[in-house]
């Protein structure tokens, strides 16, 4: 089975195509590399000891776009590419509009136009906004608060449209939680451009020592020691959890959603602990205010995932302080 991958250099991409290759899947990369690397993908080529076409496409480029489903036959897509930061989307929301749904807009166009009715998309537990009801299910009501989170909400409703009019699509939507740590390898892993957003980058930031401490944004939510509590899920769980969609969609029709969490909550401080303790590192740290739009605790219900896709996440959390701290480390001695 030959599967498309979109945004297949990012993040989550990059990991999610090495499952891929390891799973027996033949993979087609496109990614525009505004925020990511080629390196990323010569790492996939190097950890799988397999090939595959890249493309240097943006997906606003239909006509682009449209060359990739002309030069080869696709299966299945799997659709990454998407801006992702919460920040940037509320001063220029105008460009995450252009970008991920005009871009996804024209994916969909053409898969359609060429009958590759299979699709994973890659959704987030932003669609939820500040649910204050935890472990969250697929059913809870959904809200979002900010440009990237609407976007992502968006696609979601269109997809939904889309199979209600056609039926023969099999779509499924993958909701994420928290994804952190890295391939065990240290060889691929997350890229951050500047002050990093997310909890994890920043640690493991000031741990290397490129950053003097980490600010932690609230100790007065109604939480067992008052930071924000999450579900950090390992990016090689989640990445497996794309070709559990992708097996389960072989032979399936229908449209699908799924929220991919381990269903455990660790706090901030508590996530600080367990890096110390993995890493032998100790992570100074300051509290400061609120941040706007941050919920007091975020974890999913991900039995539906488990009892139709049989996935669950596998690593714990000290193995995601572990694998990313590896990473940061690599990436300093620029070996990646
Ligand atoms: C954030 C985004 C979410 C996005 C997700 C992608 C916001 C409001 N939410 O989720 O839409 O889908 O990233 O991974 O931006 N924290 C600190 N200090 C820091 C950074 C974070 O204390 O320097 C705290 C936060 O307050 C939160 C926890 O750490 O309690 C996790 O934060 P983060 O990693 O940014 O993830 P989310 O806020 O859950």
């Amino acid at each position: 089975m030959s599967v498309l991958v979109t945004g297949g250099a990012g993040y989550i991409g990059s990991h999610t195509c090495v499952e891929l290759l390891e799973a027996g899947y033949d993979i087609i990369v496109i990614d525009h590399f505004q925020q990511s690397n080629i390196q990323s993908l010569n790492h996939v080529k190097q950890l799988t000891n397999k090939e595959f076409k890249i493309y240097h496409i943006d997906l606003i480029n239909k006509d682009h776009l449209e060359t990739v489903f002309l030069e080869n036959s696709i299966d299945a897509v799997i659709h990454f590419a998407s801006l992702k930061s919460v920040g940037e989307s509320v001063h220029f929301p105008l460009k995450y509009y252009q970008n991920n749904i005009v871009g996804t807009l024209n994916l969909i166009a053409l898969m359609q136009q060429y009958h590759v009715k299979k699709l994973v998309f890659s959704s987030s537990a932003t669609v939820y906004g500040n649910t204050q009801e935890v472990p969250i299910k697929e059913n809870a009501v959904l809200q979002t608060i900010n440009p990237y989170g609407r976007t992502k909400l968006i696609i979601e409703e269109m997809l939904r449209d889309i199979y209600t009019s056609d039926n023969s699509w099999s779509i499924t939507i993958l909701r994420y939680f928290n994804p952190i740590g890295a391939h065990e390898s240290g060889l691929i892993g997350e890229h951050t451009d500047g002050i990093p957003n997310n909890l994890m980058p920043y640690i493991t930031q000031v741990a290397i020592g490129k950053r003097k401490e980490l600010r932690i944004f609230g100790s007065d939510y109604p939480t067992k020691d008052g930071t924000g509590i999450r579900d950090y899920l390992h990016v090689m769980d989640l990445a497996n959890g794309h070709v559990k969609s992708l097996n389960k969609m072989k032979d399936s029709k229908g449209l699908f959603t799924y929220n991919l969490g381990t269903g455990k909550g660790y706090s901030v401080l508590e996530i600080i602990q367990v890096f110390e303790k993995a890493t032998g590192v100790n992570i100074p740290y300051r509290i400061v205010e609120r941040r706007h739009g941050d919920s007091a605790v975020c974890y999913a219900d991900p039995s539906k995932a488990l009892k139709d896709l049989e996935w669950a996440a596998k690593r714990d959390i000290f193995d995601m302080c572990v694998d990313a701290w590896r990473w940061e480390k690599n990436l300093n001695a620029s070996k990646v």
